[in-house]
């Protein structure tokens, strides 16, 4: 026998109290229980002792080993105790800052891009509506011209709801069917801004949420033309973003608009930055709705509202805006 245990036991005992930290700890852990340590090697040698020996050194290692590994639990759960200690320190808030009474709150950074949008475009004589966020498969799809099994579904990861048939209800993955129960509710002339929340089974990163913001925008008139759409689009760009930016058009396609377009600002930079989707209401969406497209035409928008609330504040990561974290949000 080439090792003292009781000596062994001695020397670990200080090896794991002189552990400053976790991640030493983790070091001393392996050199006394790891498959390189002394008590792994007297075990693997049990074997070429005689039978007498073998039953009194194996117990003997087995009762050491467990110490030992109370031993090293026991520290872990004293400096885990310090760690959080130290974390606690480091993110302390002095609440003593806030004075009370003066230091108020304010709103969400997309709050305040959504009321400003709506502001803006209440000012250009449009009205505000708001629809359910868990939607039939009607409004989301069906309604805006998605048949059943049509490929353009794909492009939403739809999160669905169990509830009645399966597939017919859903958390409503765009703004656009809000568009078709304003259409159902009221008569044209319609100049109506429909902001919300949606989701998309995304995961999470710097540019995607599960759950975002939207906000669309439907006309609904008499001779209304896709003149009228890029013109609306431009006196918006001017007017949110000032007057050293411009908009274009590009050709896109979405199942209840057509023609179908993307729409781009231009920064004063000279770089393009898609912002929404747009199109001239799709006929079959206007009779979906009751009306007759002989007498009626209309165009349609929506945009990302997060993104929006992203540049303005020259933020990089959207999942900064859901966190709540408010020393984050205190800045803004
Ligand atoms: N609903 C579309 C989307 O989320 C955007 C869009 C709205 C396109 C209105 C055209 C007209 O992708």
């Amino acid at each position: 026998m080439d090792l003292d245990l009781d000596a062994h036991l001695t020397t670990a005992e200080a090896a794991v109290a002189d552990a400053v930290d976790l991640d030493a700890l983790a070091i001393v852990d392996t050199e006394l229980l790891g498959r390189k340590s002394a008590l792994a090697t007297v075990r693997s040698r049990l074997g070429d002792m005689d039978p007498d020996d073998r039953k009194v050194v194996g117990r003997r290692v087995n009762e050491v080993r467990t110490e030992v590994e109370r031993l090293i639990s026991e520290r872990r759960a004293e400096l885990a105790v310090g760690a959080r200690a130290e974390v606690l320190e480091a993110e302390r808030l002095d609440l003593t800052e806030f004075d009370r009474g003066r230091r108020l709150g304010h709103r969400h950074v997309v709050t305040q891009t959504w009321e400003r949008l709506e502001d803006l475009f209440v000012g250009m004589g449009y009205t505000v509506a708001e629809g359910p966020e868990i939607e039939d498969e009607w409004h989301n799809f069906g309604a805006l011209n998605f048949p059943l099994g049509h490929p353009a579904r794909d492009m939403y990861d739809t999160l669905y709801v169990e509830y009645g048939e399966p597939q017919s209800t859903l958390l409503r993955t765009h703004t656009s069917p809000v568009q078709i129960r304003v259409m159902e509710e009221q008569e044209p002339p319609i100049y109506s801004i429909m902001p919300g929340r949606v989701f998309r089974s995304d995961t999470a990163d710097a540019t995607h949420m599960p759950v975002f913001h939207q906000i669309e925008g439907l006309v609904v008139d008499r001779g209304i033309t896709f003149g009228d759409l890029a013109g609306t689009l431009d006196a918006f760009t001017t007017a949110y973003f000032g007057s050293e930016f411009t908009s274009r058009l590009r050709p896109s396609y979405f199942p209840f608009t057509e023609p179908s377009a993307e729409f781009d600002i231009r920064r004063p930079d000279g770089s393009w930055l898609e912002l929404a989707g747009c199109g001239m209401v799709h006929p079959e969406v206007l009779r979906s709705c009751g009306l007759d497209p002989e007498d009626w035409s209309g165009f349609a928008f929506g945009f990302g509202l997060d993104r929006l609330a992203l540049m303005r504040h020259g933020i990089d990561d959207l999942r900064e805006l859901f966190r709540n974290d408010h020393r984050f949000l205190g800045q803004f």
